[in-house]
């Protein structure tokens, strides 16, 4: 059987992070625990339970402030000082091998606006490969990335030029590209398509939903078409809680908390 270097490559950088996977995480990515977060003495989550499936795009919608980005840097370690537990593949994130930076390679997290290194786009696509493996297959791993992210047909004749040369939307893919050359276990999306045209809306969202089928995504999102659209499960927050969560059909049409469905149809939510 001939061997995928590239997939070779993701394995060894997989097991090389692994810690004890407790035998009940099969088919769950990641397991949320009551987890609760206070900034300067003001609570900012709490109570907050949920479990990813290892494929699909878990959207998170909710009113500004609602606390979303802080969940999304608590799970991936930006901030550390949450309680309760949060294990990807049936791993504590606190024990994980190699610490927080070593789980924020694993995690990886695409803010709202692209942030692009003052390099070549190639580069930029090859900023975490580490090992002497993944360096040695870094063409191949450059051309995979950018072919998952939509964006390798646009810049596979000017992969030297500076990306800062590429407009937002095709950073913002490049930023997704990046992000998955060094195969995380988890990509995080914190409303990746807020500042973005609509055709490069519509390309982002093709290549997430590829994309999820072999990894799982969490889409924090303002549009709640595109939650729709991307046909996962739907977590609505407000207030640092989960209000509600379930298959994204069931909560669109059927709401069961009135909070939910005030949120739905007219954007506001007074959970308070
Ligand atoms: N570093 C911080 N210190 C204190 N409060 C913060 C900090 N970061 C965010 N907050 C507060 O946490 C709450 C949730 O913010 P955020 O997670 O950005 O919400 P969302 O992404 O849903 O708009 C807001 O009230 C915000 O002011
Ligand atoms: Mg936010």
């Amino acid at each position: 059987m001939a061997i995928d270097p590239i997939h070779e490559n993701f394995q060894q950088v997989a097991l090389s992070s692994s810690d004890t996977v407790s035998p009940n995480s099969e088919g769950i990515a990641l397991q949320v625990e009551r987890l609760g977060l206070q900034l300067d003495g003001k609570v900012i989550l709490q109570e907050i339970s949920f479990s990813l499936p290892v494929k699909g795009v878990t959207s998170v919608i909710g009113p500004s402030g609602a606390g979303k980005s802080s969940l999304l840097r608590c799970l991936n370690g930006l901030l550390t000082q949450w309680s309760g537990s949060v294990a990807v593949n049936g791993c504590d994130t606190r024990k994980w091998r190699g610490g927080w930076d070593q789980l924020r390679r694993h995690v990886g997290l695409i803010a709202q606006k692209p942030v692009v290194f003052n390099t070549s786009i190639r580069t930029n696509v090859c900023f975490g490969l580490k090992s002497w493996r993944q360096r040695r297959h870094a063409d191949e791993l450059v051309e995979k990335s950018l072919r998952q992210a939509a964006l390798w047909n646009e810049v596979k004749d000017r992969l030297n030029e500076p990306a800062t040369t590429l407009s937002m939307g095709q950073q913002q893919r490049l930023c997704i590209a990046r992000a998955l050359a060094i195969n995380p276990r988890i990509l995080l999306l914190d409303e990746p398509t807020a500042s973005l045209d609509p055709h490069s809306k519509q390309l982002i969202e093709q290549s997430m939903l590829q994309i999820a089928e072999q990894t799982p995504l969490v889409c924090v999102t303002h549009d709640l078409a595109q939650a729709q659209r991307l046909q996962g499960p739907v977590i609505f927050m407000c207030d640092g809680r989960i209000i509600e969560q379930g298959p994204g059909e069931q909560l669109f049409s059927q709401p069961q908390r009135i909070e939910t469905r005030e949120f739905i149809n007219w954007s506001v939510c007074d959970c308070d």
